[in-house]
């Protein structure tokens, strides 16, 4: 049974819980090996591909993930979709810890990542729009998976990605939030911009693990994002399964 649908998987996602796997393969790519082998299988009997996107077990930053390397394997396989999952902090009043949100936008802050397919052999330079860096139609299937589970959820957001590994200042988040962002992760660049460049429809599942910095009067601890995730990851597999129910 194939597939064009590929989930990459982030912080607390390293795997795809109920997944049956018929076949994990390295794949080598002109841009190195991803982060993991891409792993062939199923969910409730329909048929998806997986990757973690920090590595299995969970070992690379989200800095030295190799961005490129990841979204060129799946497209060689011939994946046409990804649903990208991962983990941020909460900046919107409405966007707390568990809440799972679908963001519409997104900011790049990062800096000195491989961000681009094109910039070596061009035969001429290449400019990518990327004025809806979230395909909408994908997007959209996931706002109607989401309703269908029931859990509350959020079908915008504009995401700010921070290069990390450390999370943000007080200040900084309250520039973010200037800006307009709505909530952080430390991976959500350059992976949309290279789907697009490479022509995969891409969307995000962000899952807030805790209020970004300044947002509460306490420090952000492991123990509070492992609490978030606990709680909140069951509703991102949810969405997951109906989706994949629906390929
Ligand atoms: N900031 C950046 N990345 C994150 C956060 C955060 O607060 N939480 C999870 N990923």
């Amino acid at each position: 049974m194939e597939t064009t649908l590929a989930i990459i998987g982030g912080t607390g996602l390293t795997e795809l819980e109920g997944l049956e796997i018929l076949e994990s393969k390295t794949i080598v790519t002109p841009y190195g090996e991803p982060s993991a082998p891409l792993l062939f299988g199923q969910l409730n009997r329909r048929p998806v591909v997986f990757l973690a996107r920090h590595g299995n077990p969970h070992r690379i930053p989200p800095h030295k993930v190799n961005y490129r390397a990841n979204l060129h394997a799946l497209k060689q396989i011939g994946i046409k979709q990804v649903v990208a999952v991962n983990a941020v902090g909460g900046i919107h009043p409405a966007m707390g810890p568990a809440q799972v949100v679908i963001p519409d936008q997104l900011i790049d802050y990062t800096w000195g990542r491989a961000s681009t397919f094109f910039e070596d052999d061009l035969e001429h330079v290449t400019h990518i729009d990327l004025t809806w860096p979230y395909t909408d139609s994908l997007r959209q299937r996931l706002i109607e998976c989401a309703k269908s589970t029931q859990a509350p959820f959020s079908d915008f957001g504009v995401y700010a990605c921070t290069q990390g590994p450390r999370l943000e200042t007080a200040a900084e988040v309250a520039r973010l939030e200037r800006d307009g962002c709505h909530i952080v992760g430390m991976t959500g660049m350059p992976e949309a911009a290279l789907a697009a460049e490479l022509e995969l429809d891409y969307a995000c599942i962000g899952l807030v693990v805790n209020w970004a910095a300044g947002k509460t009067d306490h420090i952000i601890t492991m123990e509070e994002i492992q609490a978030a995730i606990d709680q909140g990851m069951g509703r991102v597999l949810r969405i997951l399964a109906e989706l994949i129910a629906g390929e």
